[in-house]
């Protein structure tokens, strides 16, 4: 009788004393918990104050200037870039100009209508413009 106690004993203690080590050490390997990890990082990171910026931007021109067909190209031209995109490129001469406006027309779907297009390339040649003697500018004439 007392070796089949003994003998139970054996068989028995293994696993629990395993189990009893597992469960004093293992709950070192958990993951920390959620409220642990804030209470943890609260004490690490100071906290973040916010104040108000007064931050002036550069005064952009949202319309092109005035002159013969700058509606035409207040309605056509900066529903995709600003007017920037426009008069800050080097001079054309009217021909590049139209190439150009075929371009964004054909290329990109401004919905220009083509007979706006004589119009407008001449005011942007006013506006943004080299003569024509002065020879063609380095542009590509994929629309032409
Ligand atoms: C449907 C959108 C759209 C409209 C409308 C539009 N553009 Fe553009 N435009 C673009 C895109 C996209 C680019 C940049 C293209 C590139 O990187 O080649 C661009 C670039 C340009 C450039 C820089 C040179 C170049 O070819 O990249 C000029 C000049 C220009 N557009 C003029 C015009 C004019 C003038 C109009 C009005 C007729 C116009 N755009 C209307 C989309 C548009």
């Amino acid at each position: 009788m007392n070796l089949k106690l003994l003998r139970i004993a054996a068989v028995w203690a293994a696993p629990v004393a395993v189990g009893a080590i597992a469960a004093l050490t293992g709950s070192h390997y958990l993951p920390e918990s959620i409220a642990g990890q804030a209470q943890r990082q609260a004490a690490l990171v100071p906290p973040v104050h916010f104040a108000p910026l007064d931050v002036s931007l550069p005064a952009g021109s949202t319309l092109f200037p005035p002159g013969e067909g700058a509606e035409i190209a207040n309605a056509n031209c900066v529903m995709c870039h600003s007017t920037g995109m426009v008069l800050r490129q080097p001079p054309l001469t009217t021909p590049e100009w139209k190439t150009e406006i075929m371009k964004m027309r054909n290329g990109f779907g401004a919905p220009i209508p083509l007979d706006q297009v004589d119009q407008l390339a001449h005011y942007l040649g006013v506006i943004n413009g080299k003569k024509n003697e002065a020879g063609p500018s380095g542009v590509d004439n994929q629309a032409s």
